[in-house]
């Protein structure tokens, strides 16, 4: 999918990456087809961890064609915000919890034309940013504790606070952005697009040892995609699950083998006691319940050219098999 289509975004976190090698990092992030960068920045104070400052960022600023989105762990924004600036961030997020004023930071970065964020660790309320609305452009939900890449996805916090964010940014009809930072990859992507988050920043999961980076990118904004479409509809997939056909009815030992040998082919299969036409359960010679195999309905061809022979061998046997006296 390109990044045209769909609506969620992905933002590549080079923390991650090898960082004797940025340069090549952030070319690498831009040819796999990632929409941002994310830059972690900590100052080992708000942090128990330390990464790069505003220098590197300037340097990194040529390298690539792709938007910077600063994510400043430090607890001095509003000191050295205009280096940030300076560098070329098109977005500055910094954290609520800082002990300093934040209005003026959060004006400062709007006046200069770029992108005003907050963002929350994963315990402090949502209402902490409230008095800042009006100033802001981003709310980046923290899904881990902020210093480390590679952590679990808080998927409770996730849930909370997600939909308080949307609200919070409801008087702005557009370009408020909801970032959610923190274990998002493509067992959680699914349920930060449902709860409608913009930009999903996407760390460890980007930077795996011969993983395909681009797919992954891929994979995560498709999957935030079908997340939201899932949502919008009620917790409905938008598109119908295939109808399943019933392909055989037999005992349930036939049954169940025929189900691991039609399963081991690639085709889900489901099992159902077999009704007759009065509702019914359908009996077998022998007094056995017989069992209807359905699969869905786009296999059933294949599975009746590869599998007909073996169902009718199977019916034969039943039906050559001695009543019971
Ligand atoms: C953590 C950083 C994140 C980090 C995410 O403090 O803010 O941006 O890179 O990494 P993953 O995706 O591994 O959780
Ligand atoms: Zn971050």
């Amino acid at each position: 999918m390109s990044a045209e289509t769909g609506r969620a975004r992905v933002a590549a976190s080079i923390l991650d990456a090898d960082l004797s090698n940025l340069a090549y990092a952030v070319r690498r992030v831009e040819k796999a087809g990632a929409d941002r960068i994310h830059l972690d920045v900590m100052d080992g104070h708000f942090v128990p961890n330390l990464t790069f400052g505003a220098k590197t960022i300037k340097h990194l600023r040529p390298r690539t064609e792709l938007p910077f989105d600063a994510h400043l762990m430090i607890s001095e924004p509003g000191r050295y915000i205009d280096e940030y600036l300076d560098a070329g961030c098109d977005s500055i997020t910094f954290h609520v919890e800082i002990e300093e004023p934040i209005e003026p930071t959060l004006r400062r970065i709007r006046a200069a034309g770029r992108a005003a964020g907050l963002a929350v660790k994963p315990a402090t309320p949502l209402s902490a940013v409230a008095p800042f609305r009006e100033l802001l452009d981003i709310v980046m939900v923290m899904t881990v504790e902020p210093g480390f890449g590679g952590q679990s996805f808080m998927a409770d916090v996730a849930r909370r606070k997600i939909p308080l964010a949307r609200e919070l940014l409801a008087h702005k009809l557009y370009g408020a952005e909801i970032h959610v930072d923190g274990g998002v990859h493509r067992e959680t992507a699914e349920i930060v697009g449902g709860l409608g988050a913009d930009i999903l920043v996407v760390g460890s999961a980007l930077w795996i040892e011969g993983h395909d980076m681009g797919r992954e990118i891929r994979l995560i904004r498709a999957l935030a995609d079908e997340g939201y479409q899932h949502q919008l509809n009620g917790g409905v997939p938008p598109i119908p699950r295939d109808k399943m056909v019933t392909f055989a009815t037999l005992p349930r030992p036939q049954a169940k083998r025929l189900q691991a040998e039609i399963e081991a082919a690639g085709v889900p299969v489901l099992l159902f006691r077999a009704r007759d036409d009065m509702g019914d359960e359908a009996v077998a010679p022998g007094g056995k319940t017989h069992w209807d195999l359905l699969l869905p309905a786009s296999a059933e061809a294949g599975v009746a050219a590869r599998f007909g022979e073996r169902r009718a061998t199977l019916e034969r046997e039943l039906a050559a098999a001695p009543r019971p006296a």
